[in-house]
C-alpha cells in the first residue's frame, strides 16, 4: 500500500469514527432513519443541540453581544418572491448537471471526475461503458414552495437558500429603528436551504443547514481595509475557540461570484480534505442596488414565471433611493459597501467536533491500559460543563451530589450520573467532552470536599464545594 493510500484509508476510518461517536453518544443522527433516512439533512440529539447552540451562542457574542457597532434580526425563511429575482438567485444560483440515461442518476458538470456510476460504483460515469451522458444543464438549487392553496405561479416562492437577504431586505428598517450609522453590521443566524446535488461528507453539505451570517455595511473606498479586519478577526475566532492553526487556511478566490469583489474562504483541514467553514466577502453595493430594481419591478410584476421577468433598469439617481444611506458627518447619501462574512453552523460544528476528536489510554477499574476517546472540545463549546458523580448509590452520597447538582445547575449546563460504575461514568463524560467531573465520596461526607477530574490530563485535585463555582467559571474562562 502506499503512502498515501494509507493516509487516505486512516481519514476515512477517523471520519468513521466520529460519525460513530456522534451518534452513540447522541449528537447528530440521519433524519427520518426511522423511515429509512433521507439524504442531506440531519438530526441534532441531545448532546448535538446543546454543541450546536454553544458555537451560535459564541458567534452571536462575538459578532453582536460583544461589539457596539453590529446588531441582531431575525429575519423570515419565506420571503417575497421577487427578493430571489433581484438577488440573482432565480436566474444564477444553479449547478451545471449531466444526467446518465442508463442508470438515471445526475451528476454536478464540474465534478466528473469524483463522480461515481450508478451501475458500477467501481467506476466514473466518463468510463463506465454503459453511460449516456447528456449535455450539461442547469438546475436551480432552491426548494421551491407556494404560498397559501392555489400552486400557480404567482404564488410560487423559495425556501431562502442564503440568509443575507433578508438582512438587505431590512437595511431600511434597521436604518430607521435604530440610531446605527455606517460602519456597522446586521448578523443573523438561521436556516438555508439549498437542493444540494450532492450532499455529502457527514453534515458538511446539506440540503437543510444553518448559517451564520452577518452583512458590513460601511463607506465605499474603506471596503478593503474592513475586508482585510474581517478576515483576521474571523480567522481568530475559530482559533480562540480551539480549533488547531495548523488546521485552519485562508483561500483567496481568483474566479469571483457576479456579486463579489473579493472573496476570502476560511477551510479547515477535515478528514476528508479541505473544506471552506466560511466565506468573506467584499459584495459591494450590489444587493443593495439590485433590491432597488426589485422594488421598481414588483409593481408591474403579473404573477407570471420570474425568470421570464426583466428587472426594471437602475434609477439614474440611484444613490439617492431607498435603499441608500444619509451620512450626516459627510452631508451626503450613498449606497454602503457591505463585507458579508459567512459561516455555517453546522460546519463551523463538525469542525469543532473532528478538532476534538482524540484517543488516548486510560487505566479501566482493574488498572488495565485501554483505549480512552476523549473529546476535547474548548470548555465554552462543551454540551455539559460538568458531572456530578455519587461514588456510592448508598450512605448520603446520592443526597450530596444531588445537593451539588441542584446549586450548580442554577449557574451552568451541568449533568447528574450515578448509573454505573465511576470508571465507566468517567469514560461517558470524556466521550461528550465534559470537562470536569466531580464526584462525592465518604471525604465529601466528613469534610466537604470532593474530587474535581479533568477531562484532559485525567488528574484529580481536592477541593471545598463552596470552590466548586468559581472552578467551573475559571474553566470556561467567564
Ligand atoms: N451569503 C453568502 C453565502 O451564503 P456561501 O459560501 O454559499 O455564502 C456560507 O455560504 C456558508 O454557509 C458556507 O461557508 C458554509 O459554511 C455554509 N454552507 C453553505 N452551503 C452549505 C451546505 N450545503 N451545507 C452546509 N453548510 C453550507
Amino acid at each position: 500500500m502506499t503512502a498515501s493510500a494509507s493516509a487516505a484509508d486512516n481519514s476515512s476510518s477517523l471520519m468513521e469514527k466520529i460519525v460513530a461517536l456522534t451518534k452513540r453518544r447522541g449528537f447528530i443522527f440521519q433524519s427520518s432513519e426511522l423511515y429509512g433516512g433521507i439524504n442531506g439533512a440531519w438530526d441534532y440529539g441531545p448532546m448535538g443541540v446543546l454543541l450546536k447552540r454553544n458555537v451560535k451562542d459564541a458567534w452571536w457574542r462575538a459578532m453582536v453581544h460583544d461589539r457596539e457597532d453590529v446588531v441582531g434580526l431575525d429575519s423570515a425563511i419565506l420571503m417575497h418572491p421577487m427578493v430571489w429575482k433581484a438577488s440573482g438567485h432565480v436566474d444564477g444560483f444553479s449547478d451545471p448537471m449531466i444526467d446518465c440515461k442508463t442508470c438515471k442518476k445526475r451528476f454536478r458538470a464540474d465534478d466528473m471526475d469524483g463522480a461515481i456510476c450508478g451501475q458500477k460504483p467501481s467506476k466514473s460515469p466518463l468510463n463506465c461503458g454503459l453511460a449516456q451522458l447528456t449535455e450539461p444543464r442547469n438546475f436551480n438549487l432552491m426548494f421551491e414552495t407556494f404560498l397559501g392553496p392555489i400552486s400557480d405561479s404567482s404564488a410560487k416562492t423559495f425556501l431562502r437558500p442564503e440568509t443575507a437577504q433578508g438582512i438587505f431586505a431590512n437595511f431600511a428598517n434597521v436604518i430607521s429603528t435604530t440610531r446605527v450609522k455606517v460602519p456597522f453590521g446586521i448578523a443573523q443566524v438561521g436556516k438555508s436551504f439549498r437542493n444540494e446535488i450532492n450532499p455529502r461528507n457527514f453534515t458538511f453539505r446539506s440540503r437543510e443547514f444553518e448559517q451564520m451570517e452577518m452583512e458590513f455595511f460601511c463607506v465605499p473606498g474603506t471596503d478593503d481595509d474592513w475586508f482585510k479586519k474581517w478576515v483576521e478577526i474571523r480567522k481568530r475566532w475559530y482559533t480562540e475557540l480551539g480549533l488547531s492553526d495548523g488546521k485552519l487556511r485562508l483561500r483567496e478566490h481568483d474566479k469571483l461570484a457576479h456579486y463579489s469583489k473579493a472573496t476570502t474562504d476560511i477551510e479547515y483541514l477535515f478528514p476528508f480534505g479541505w473544506g471552506e467553514l466560511e466565506g468573506i466577502a467584499n459584495r459591494t453595493d450590489f444587493d443593495l442596488r439590485q433590491h432597488q430594481r426589485g422594488i421598481r419591478t414588483v409593481g408591474k410584476w403579473d404573477g407570471g414565471d420570474l425568470s421570464a421577468v426583466e428587472l426594471a433598469a437602475e434609477d439614474e439617481d440611484y444613490q439617492k433611493g431607498k435603499l441608500s444611506y444619509f451620512d450626516d458627518e459627510k452631508k451626503q447619501r450613498y449606497i454602503p459597501y457591505v463585507i458579508e462574512p459567512a459561516a455555517g453552523a453546522d460546519r463551523a460544528t463538525l469542525a469543532f467536533l473532528c478538532d476534538a476528536y482524540a484517543e488516548d489510554s486510560a487505566p479501566d477499574a482493574k488498572g488495565n491500559v485501554e483505549t480512552r476517546v476523549v473529546l476535547r472540545l474548548h470548555p465554552r463549546l462543551a454540551p455539559i460543563k460538568a458531572a456530578i458523580l455519587p461514588l456510592m448509590r448508598k450512605d448520603g452520597h446520592p443526597e450530596r451530589a444531588r445537593k451539588i447538582y441542584d446549586d450548580l445547575k442554577r449557574r451552568f449546563f451541568v449533568d447528574y450520573d450515578e448509573s454505573a460504575a465511576i470508571g465507566k461514568r468517567y469514560r461517558r463524560q470524556d466521550e461528550i467532552g465534559t470537562p470536569l467531573c466531580i464526584t462525592v465520596d465518604y471525604d465529601t461526607i466528613k469534610d466537604g470536599t470532593v474530587t474535581v477530574r479533568d477531562r484532559d490530563t485525567m488528574q484529580q485535585i481536592r477541593v471545598s464545594e463552596d470552590k466548586l463555582r468559581d472552578l467551573i467559571e475559571e474553566k470556561l474562562g467567564m
